[in-house]
């Protein structure tokens, strides 16, 4: 310690960033050749270095600014494997390796954000310039629009929105100036799916770029750079974290798109707290086991829900009776817990007595945790480019660990009370 001064490092200094591949470069030097992985192996392993921590299995919690280094001469030359505590640290890094790992090989990189929707803010604001137009689908996230509506259009960058299932017609959308076709596939409350491939090629034959929300599959069951998707986003929020207790936003990057996100992010000075990226990354662990529970269940409780008279249909892209299945079927390998269901028409006092008879199922928004979610919703002041009318009232569910039996059970205890108190009006 006695030597290390204390202060700002050069980069701080001048406003130049110094070079991250340096960093990692150094970091990088004593890792062993590995093997391909498969994912649930990527999982456990990926982003852990027990080697470093002194044996310890995961990674410390590093609460970082200042950085000392030895001499004058190496803070001069930036001689350190890190330099600032906003510019990364073990615990951040470890997270960022490990989602690169899980984004595929076609990931150039991965920048944590504090939460999911500041990485689409900061993943379309990093390729975007003033003149310049964007298509959004009409399904997209409410405050991912509220974005392009309020602070896109401050900085003369134009939105349109399209229909979900346009596919390669979106090509018939494409401005000379469009840069970003934005995707979000399947919507998160009406779950279209989106033909993500037809997208990008008729994207990248324009000279544009295809960014997606993929927070609903995880790179788990759709590995959206794989498919021609140039900044894959999620709201690690939700499956990543998987525990309702942390707020994270993640966005890999291609070869394309890699240094302006960086550049981006590292300009804007944004940064993740270290106990969320170590909550992260801990929840990662566990993502695979987690995920195909909720698969496992959603589609049981889905399939249960189309039995009952009170339905009208579900919004599930796993079910055979989805207008997208044969996309979903094609494309991804999984699906999450989270879908919707439309009911016959009853009065909103119905729906709402269903939901508040519900013991296990949360009336709650972010979706991803342990537990089950169950909220009305309706689509029709969030469309411009096409008209929401599903035939009756909607409610969506995120279907938890719990056992699915017990879940079950207490939808019908629901339904009873939709039945008390349609009768009642
Ligand atoms: C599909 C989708 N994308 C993005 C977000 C935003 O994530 P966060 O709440 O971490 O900002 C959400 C949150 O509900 C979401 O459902």
């Amino acid at each position: 310690m006695g030597k290390n001064k204390g202060g700002k490092n050069d980069s701080e200094k001048t406003g130049q960033e110094t070079s991250r591949e340096t960093s990692q470069e150094i970091q990088q030097a004593p890792r062993k050749a590995r093997q391909k992985r498969r994912p649930a192996t990527s999982l456990v392993t990926a982003g852990r270095d027990p080697d470093s921590y002194h044996g310890f299995v995961n990674p410390p919690v590093y609460h970082a600014s200042t950085v000392l280094y030895p001499t004058a001469e190496d803070f001069l030359a930036h001689r350190a494997r890190y330099q600032y505590g906003r510019r990364g640290t073990p615990t951040t890094e470890a997270l960022e390796q490990a989602v690169q790992e899980l984004e595929g090989p076609q990931c150039a990189g991965v920048a944590l954000l504090p939460s999911g929707l500041a990485a689409i803010s900061a993943a379309i604001l990093s390729v975007v310039r003033a003149g310049e137009h964007v298509l959004v689908t009409d399904s997209a996230y409410a405050p991912t629009r509220a974005f392009c509506d309020q602070i896109l259009t401050r900085l003369g960058v134009t939105t349109t929105y399209y229909d979900p299932v346009i596919g390669g017609g979106i090509a018939g959308l494409m401005q000379p100036n469009t840069r970003v076709v934005f995707t979000e596939s399947p919507g998160s409350l009406s779950f279209e799916m989106q033909d993500i491939p037809a997208i990008a090629e008729a994207a990248h034959a324009k000279g544009a770029l295809v960014l997606m929300d993929n927070t609903w599959a995880t790179p788990l069951y759709f590995r959206a750079l794989d498919f021609g998707v140039d900044l894959s986003i999620h709201a690690g929020t939700k499956y990543f974290g998987g525990h309702s207790d942390v707020m994270l936003g993640t966005a890999a990057a291609n070869s394309a798109t890699v240094a302006d996100l960086r550049n981006f992010v590292r300009l804007n000075g944004l940064h993740l707290a270290p106990d969320d990226a170590y909550l992260s990354q801990r929840g990662l662990r566990t993502l695979g086991v987690r995920l195909d529970r909720h698969y496992e269940s959603g589609l049981a409780v889905a399939r249960s829900l189309e039995q009952r008279l009170e339905v009208l249909r579900l919004l599930h892209p796993a079910m055979p009776s989805h207008p997208g299945h044969a996309l979903w079927k094609r494309d991804f390998g999984g699906a999450s817990g989270l879908f919707s269901m439309v009911l016959k028409p009853v009065p909103q006092a119905a729906v709402f007595a269903f939901l508040d008879a519900l013991e296990l199922f949360g009336i709650g928004a972010s979706w991803g945790g342990y537990e089950s979610l169950a909220i009305p919703f309706d689509c029709t002041s969030l469309r411009t480019a096409t008209r929401w009318a599903p035939g009756g009232p909607t409610v969506r569910f995120h279907i938890g660990l719990e056992a699915v039996e017990d879940l079950i059970a207490d939808l019908d205890q629901g339904f009873a009370a939709l039945a008390d108190a349609a009768a009642r009006t």
